[in-house]
């Protein structure tokens, strides 16, 4: 059973299909970075015109890629939120033509789902129980996962996302967008613990998030850094990039930390665009050692967004018998405690 699966939710035009449930036969991106670096960050009116431009050849070369025409597909499963609106529409809009010219179903999936999922196009996958830690542009978030399609929210950001952060930090040192991947190679030529930049963990058993006070910080350090005269300072922008960086490592760490703990489920997954920083990742593998943890990590082509992804998590909602028509609207805002439940079987 072949899926196609469709993801426009932000920046990148994005399809996959994959094969019996998590085989994947193909999977394309097409980057955006080059129309909104000059802006420092996306600009939706353009995203979607992009999309509009890209949707159609990137679906053709995943179906190229995966030796497949449209008729051999089964279903096509495509995000519907949350995301940007303009970007959105376009996914969903091409995904009902094909599910209406070829006469298959259509899922709609909800992003942050496509992301937890998203270890099970790895060769090895955890079982459930897990913790999953969802870290991206837009959203930075624990869950407790029992099952496919049973999700519960432990805690999530209150203001700025840990991706938000690092594109925030990485234009305020003039280092382009997107930030993380900037940031994380800046930071392998600094000392991390140059400057002590603010950990916020909120209250002592609190599993929410907030970055935006360390973002602020960073900001104030700077302009004080560059009014100092970067010639005079022996702090150097590598410097204020490790230490940036892992103040965020430090606090997604903890957190993962007390989640184990309130749970007692050992097995973390960590998703996301941000899930590709080498810093967070050998971090949270040399916790697993020392704490008898189970660390599962997709690898960067899964972490950030992806087509695959949202064919996977559609082809758990194909089992469920969960379809889509084409009155289906996108949603900027989509929690996953609006998810319909899939009974475990
Ligand atoms: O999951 P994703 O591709 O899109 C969203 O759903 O938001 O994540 C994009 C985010 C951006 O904020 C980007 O700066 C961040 O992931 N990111 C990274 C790295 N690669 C991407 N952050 C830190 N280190 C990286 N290597
Ligand atoms: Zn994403």
């Amino acid at each position: 059973m072949n899926i196609l699966g469709i993801d426009t939710s932000c920046d990148d035009t994005s399809a996959g299909i994959i094969a019996d449930g998590r085989l994947v036969l193909s999977n394309v991106v097409h980057s955006q970075i080059r129309i909104h670096s000059p802006y420092g960050g996306v600009v939706p009116e353009l995203a979607s015109r992009e999309h509009l431009r890209n949707i159609m050849p990137v679906v053709r070369e995943a179906l190229l890629r995966a030796h497949l025409e449209f008729p051999d597909l089964d279903a096509v499963s495509v995000t519907v939120g949350p995301g940007l609106v303009g970007s959105l529409l376009v996914g969903l809009y091409y995904a009902k033509a094909i599910a209406y010219t070829h006469g298959i179903p259509m899922i709609g999936v909800n992003h942050l789902e496509g992301h937890i999922l998203s270890i099970f196009l790895e060769e090895t996958s955890p079982s459930f129980p897990f913790i999953a830690l969802t870290v991206s542009g837009g959203h930075t978030s624990l869950y407790h996962v029992t099952g496919y399609g049973q999700y519960t929210q432990l805690g999530q950001t209150l203001d700025d996302a840990a991706g938000e952060a690092f594109d925030k930090v990485s234009k305020i040192l003039g280092l382009g967008y997107p930030g993380g991947v900037a940031i994380e190679r800046q930071a392998l030529s600094g000392c991390k613990d140059r400057i002590n930049f603010p950990r916020v963990y909120l209250s002592n058993d609190s599993l929410n998030f907030s970055f935006s006070g360390l973002k602020t910080a960073v900001a104030l350090y700077i302009k004080k850094w560059r009014e100092d005269g970067i010639e005079n300072n022996n702090i150097t922008q590598a410097d204020i990039a490790a230490s940036f960086q892992e103040s965020v490592v430090d606090v997604l760490v903890r957190k993962v930390m007390m989640a184990r703990d309130k749970t007692g489920i050992s097995t973390i997954v960590i998703a996301g665009g941000v899930a590709c920083n080498r810093a967070l990742r050998e971090r949270l593998f040399r916790e697993a050692e020392a704490h008898d943890l189970r660390v599962y990590i997709p690898s960067p082509q899964y972490c950030t967004d992806n087509g695959a992804m949202i064919a996977l998590a559609g082809y758990q909602r194909y089992l469920a018998g969960e379809f889509a028509d084409l009155a289906t609207d996108v949603r900027s805002k989509y929690p996953i405690k609006d998810l319909p439940l899939i009974e475990a079987c």
